[in-house]
């Protein structure tokens, strides 16, 4: 019990802590003790003078009696910072984590038929994905062979989508040649794939029951309500980590990252004259998704209590540390020192801040200063259309709009409203 009622405060707290008008909301439908995250860390007898008047209904029983493992999901979207966030999981020795699993879901799907690929955009998929994320969240890697491509012979496959971005699957016991590459300390995409030799999926299985914890980062899942059978399943124990970022941020990002993708976005940047056929739909679903989302979290509905942390990418590269430590008091973790250190190593680069740009996966120029490199980059008509696309994400997630070139550049003022 006493465990419950502390993630059901944690849920309002840490809500409060991150939405801008979601903090409005709650402030007028929460008595006042109720607010602030800095209240939600007292003893436990504190938390139970404070629980009524928090919720109606605690955590079920059983929820704070299952295992103590916990299921992480870091559930963001394309270009929001999600490779950076996912490093605060990869580091700890105690979490095996895995970078994306999903992309084998779609690649097997998308290769059979065009239809299929154009249901994509839809939900056809969802229910493989919801599958093999169980599967992953209890270590049975196994359940990955079905989509794989070229099909893992013995259990043995040299095609996992960014396995050098799983920190378990370039050590030993899974490789045995990555014990000094990753003392050093850095992640290298480039040499685990090389050195590491064809990935043993059974070891890789073993080695995921070997750690106390399992996180899987995703941005293929669109939006919490998706995660609903996953989170009342009762083998699982899932916290939703949400990664949220600015719209604007997200679309100059993808712009770099994707430029043939996006060649008319940047046809439009280069010139401030809008082609005619440059698609909106796809930061339109984006912010719709993130939208729903934060929507479903603001009802509280039972079976997410406790289980949802939305986190803004900003607050993140502001203070990574701070929030890191929030991100493991809600996972009810303790922050590995491996975690720390990577932080320290990777948050203080003199690099300016365009060099984002020039990792298209980086991690490590991720910071205070690239997280608003943006507003120098993205010409202002496509801010203007970006806000008024996505006009209910900005005020949802406390980023504010611009209405001159001069207040989007003059970087003295920040558009993130402080909570
Ligand atoms: C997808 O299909 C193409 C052509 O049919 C084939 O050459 C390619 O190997 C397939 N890729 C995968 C991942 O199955
Ligand atoms: C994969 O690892 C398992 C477990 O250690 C082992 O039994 C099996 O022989 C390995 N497979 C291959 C092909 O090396
Ligand atoms: C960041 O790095 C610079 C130069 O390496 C150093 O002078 C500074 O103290 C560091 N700042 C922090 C917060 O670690
Ligand atoms: C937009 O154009 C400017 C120059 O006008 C350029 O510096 C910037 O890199 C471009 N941004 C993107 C996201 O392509
Ligand atoms: C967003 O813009 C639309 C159209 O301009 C408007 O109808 C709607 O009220 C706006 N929503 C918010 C939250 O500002
Ligand atoms: C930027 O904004 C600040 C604060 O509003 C203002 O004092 C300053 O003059 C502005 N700078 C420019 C170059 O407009």
């Amino acid at each position: 019990m006493e465990c419950s009622w502390k993630t059901v405060l944690l849920l309002v707290c840490a809500s409060l802590g991150v939405q801008y008008t979601a903090i409005r909301s709650l402030r007028d439908s929460l008595p006042e003790h109720c607010q602030g995250s800095h209240r939600c860390q007292g003893s436990q007898g504190k938390e139970y003078r404070w629980k009524s008047p928090c919720y109606d209904n605690p955590l079920p029983a059983e929820t704070s009696t299952t295992t103590a493992r916990k299921h992480i999901l870091l559930l963001a979207q394309t270009r929001s910072g999600s490779s950076f966030t996912g490093q605060l999981f990869n580091q700890h020795p105690g979490i095996f984590y895995v970078f994306e699993p999903l992309y084998h879901v779609q690649q097997a799907f998308t290769n059979s038929s065009s239809r299929l690929r154009r249901a994509l955009d839809s939900r056809a998929l969802l229910g493989a994905y919801r599958d093999l994320l169980l599967n992953l969240f209890t270590c049975d890697l196994s359940f990955l062979e079905n989509y794989i491509r070229p099909e893992p012979q013995d259990h043995l496959t040299g095609s996992f989508f960014r396995r050098g971005s799983s920190h378990a699957l370039c050590t030993p016991p899974v490789c045995q040649e990555g014990s000094e590459e990753i003392q050093g300390g850095q992640p290298d995409e480039t040499w685990c794939p090389k050195k590491c030799r064809a990935l043993n999926l059974t070891l890789a299985s073993l080695a995921c029951q070997a750690r106390s914890h399992v996180a899987i980062k995703t941005v293929r899942i669109p939006e919490v309500g998706d995660l609903r059978t996953l989170s009342e399943d009762p083998r699982l124990d899932l916290r939703i980590i949400h990664l949220v970022r600015d719209p604007r941020a997200i679309l100059a990002s993808r712009m770099m990252a994707f430029s043939d993708q996006f060649r008319a976005w940047r046809i439009w940047n280069a010139t401030g004259r809008q082609p005619r056929y440059v698609d909106l739909g796809q930061i339109t679903r984006t912010c719709r998704d993130i939208d729903n989302s934060v929507e479903t979290a603001l009802q509280r509905p039972t079976w997410l209590r406790g289980r949802y942390l939305m986190v803004r990418y900003e607050d993140l590269a502001q203070n990574p540390e701070g929030k890191a430590r929030e991100i493991y008091r809600f996972l009810g973790l303790d922050m590995d020192s491996r975690v720390l250190t990577w932080i320290t190593q990777n948050t203080n680069t003199s690099a300016p801040p365009a060099s984002e740009w020039n990792y298209k996966y980086s991690t490590t120029r991720d910071s205070r200063n690239t997280a608003h490199s943006w507003r120098l980059r993205l010409g202002f008509n496509i801010v203007r259309t970006v806000q008024a696309l996505c006009n209910s994400t900005f005020s949802l997630l406390g980023y504010k709009l611009v209405n001159s070139v001069a207040e989007l550049r003059n970087m003295t003022n920040s558009l993130v409203e402080i909570v």
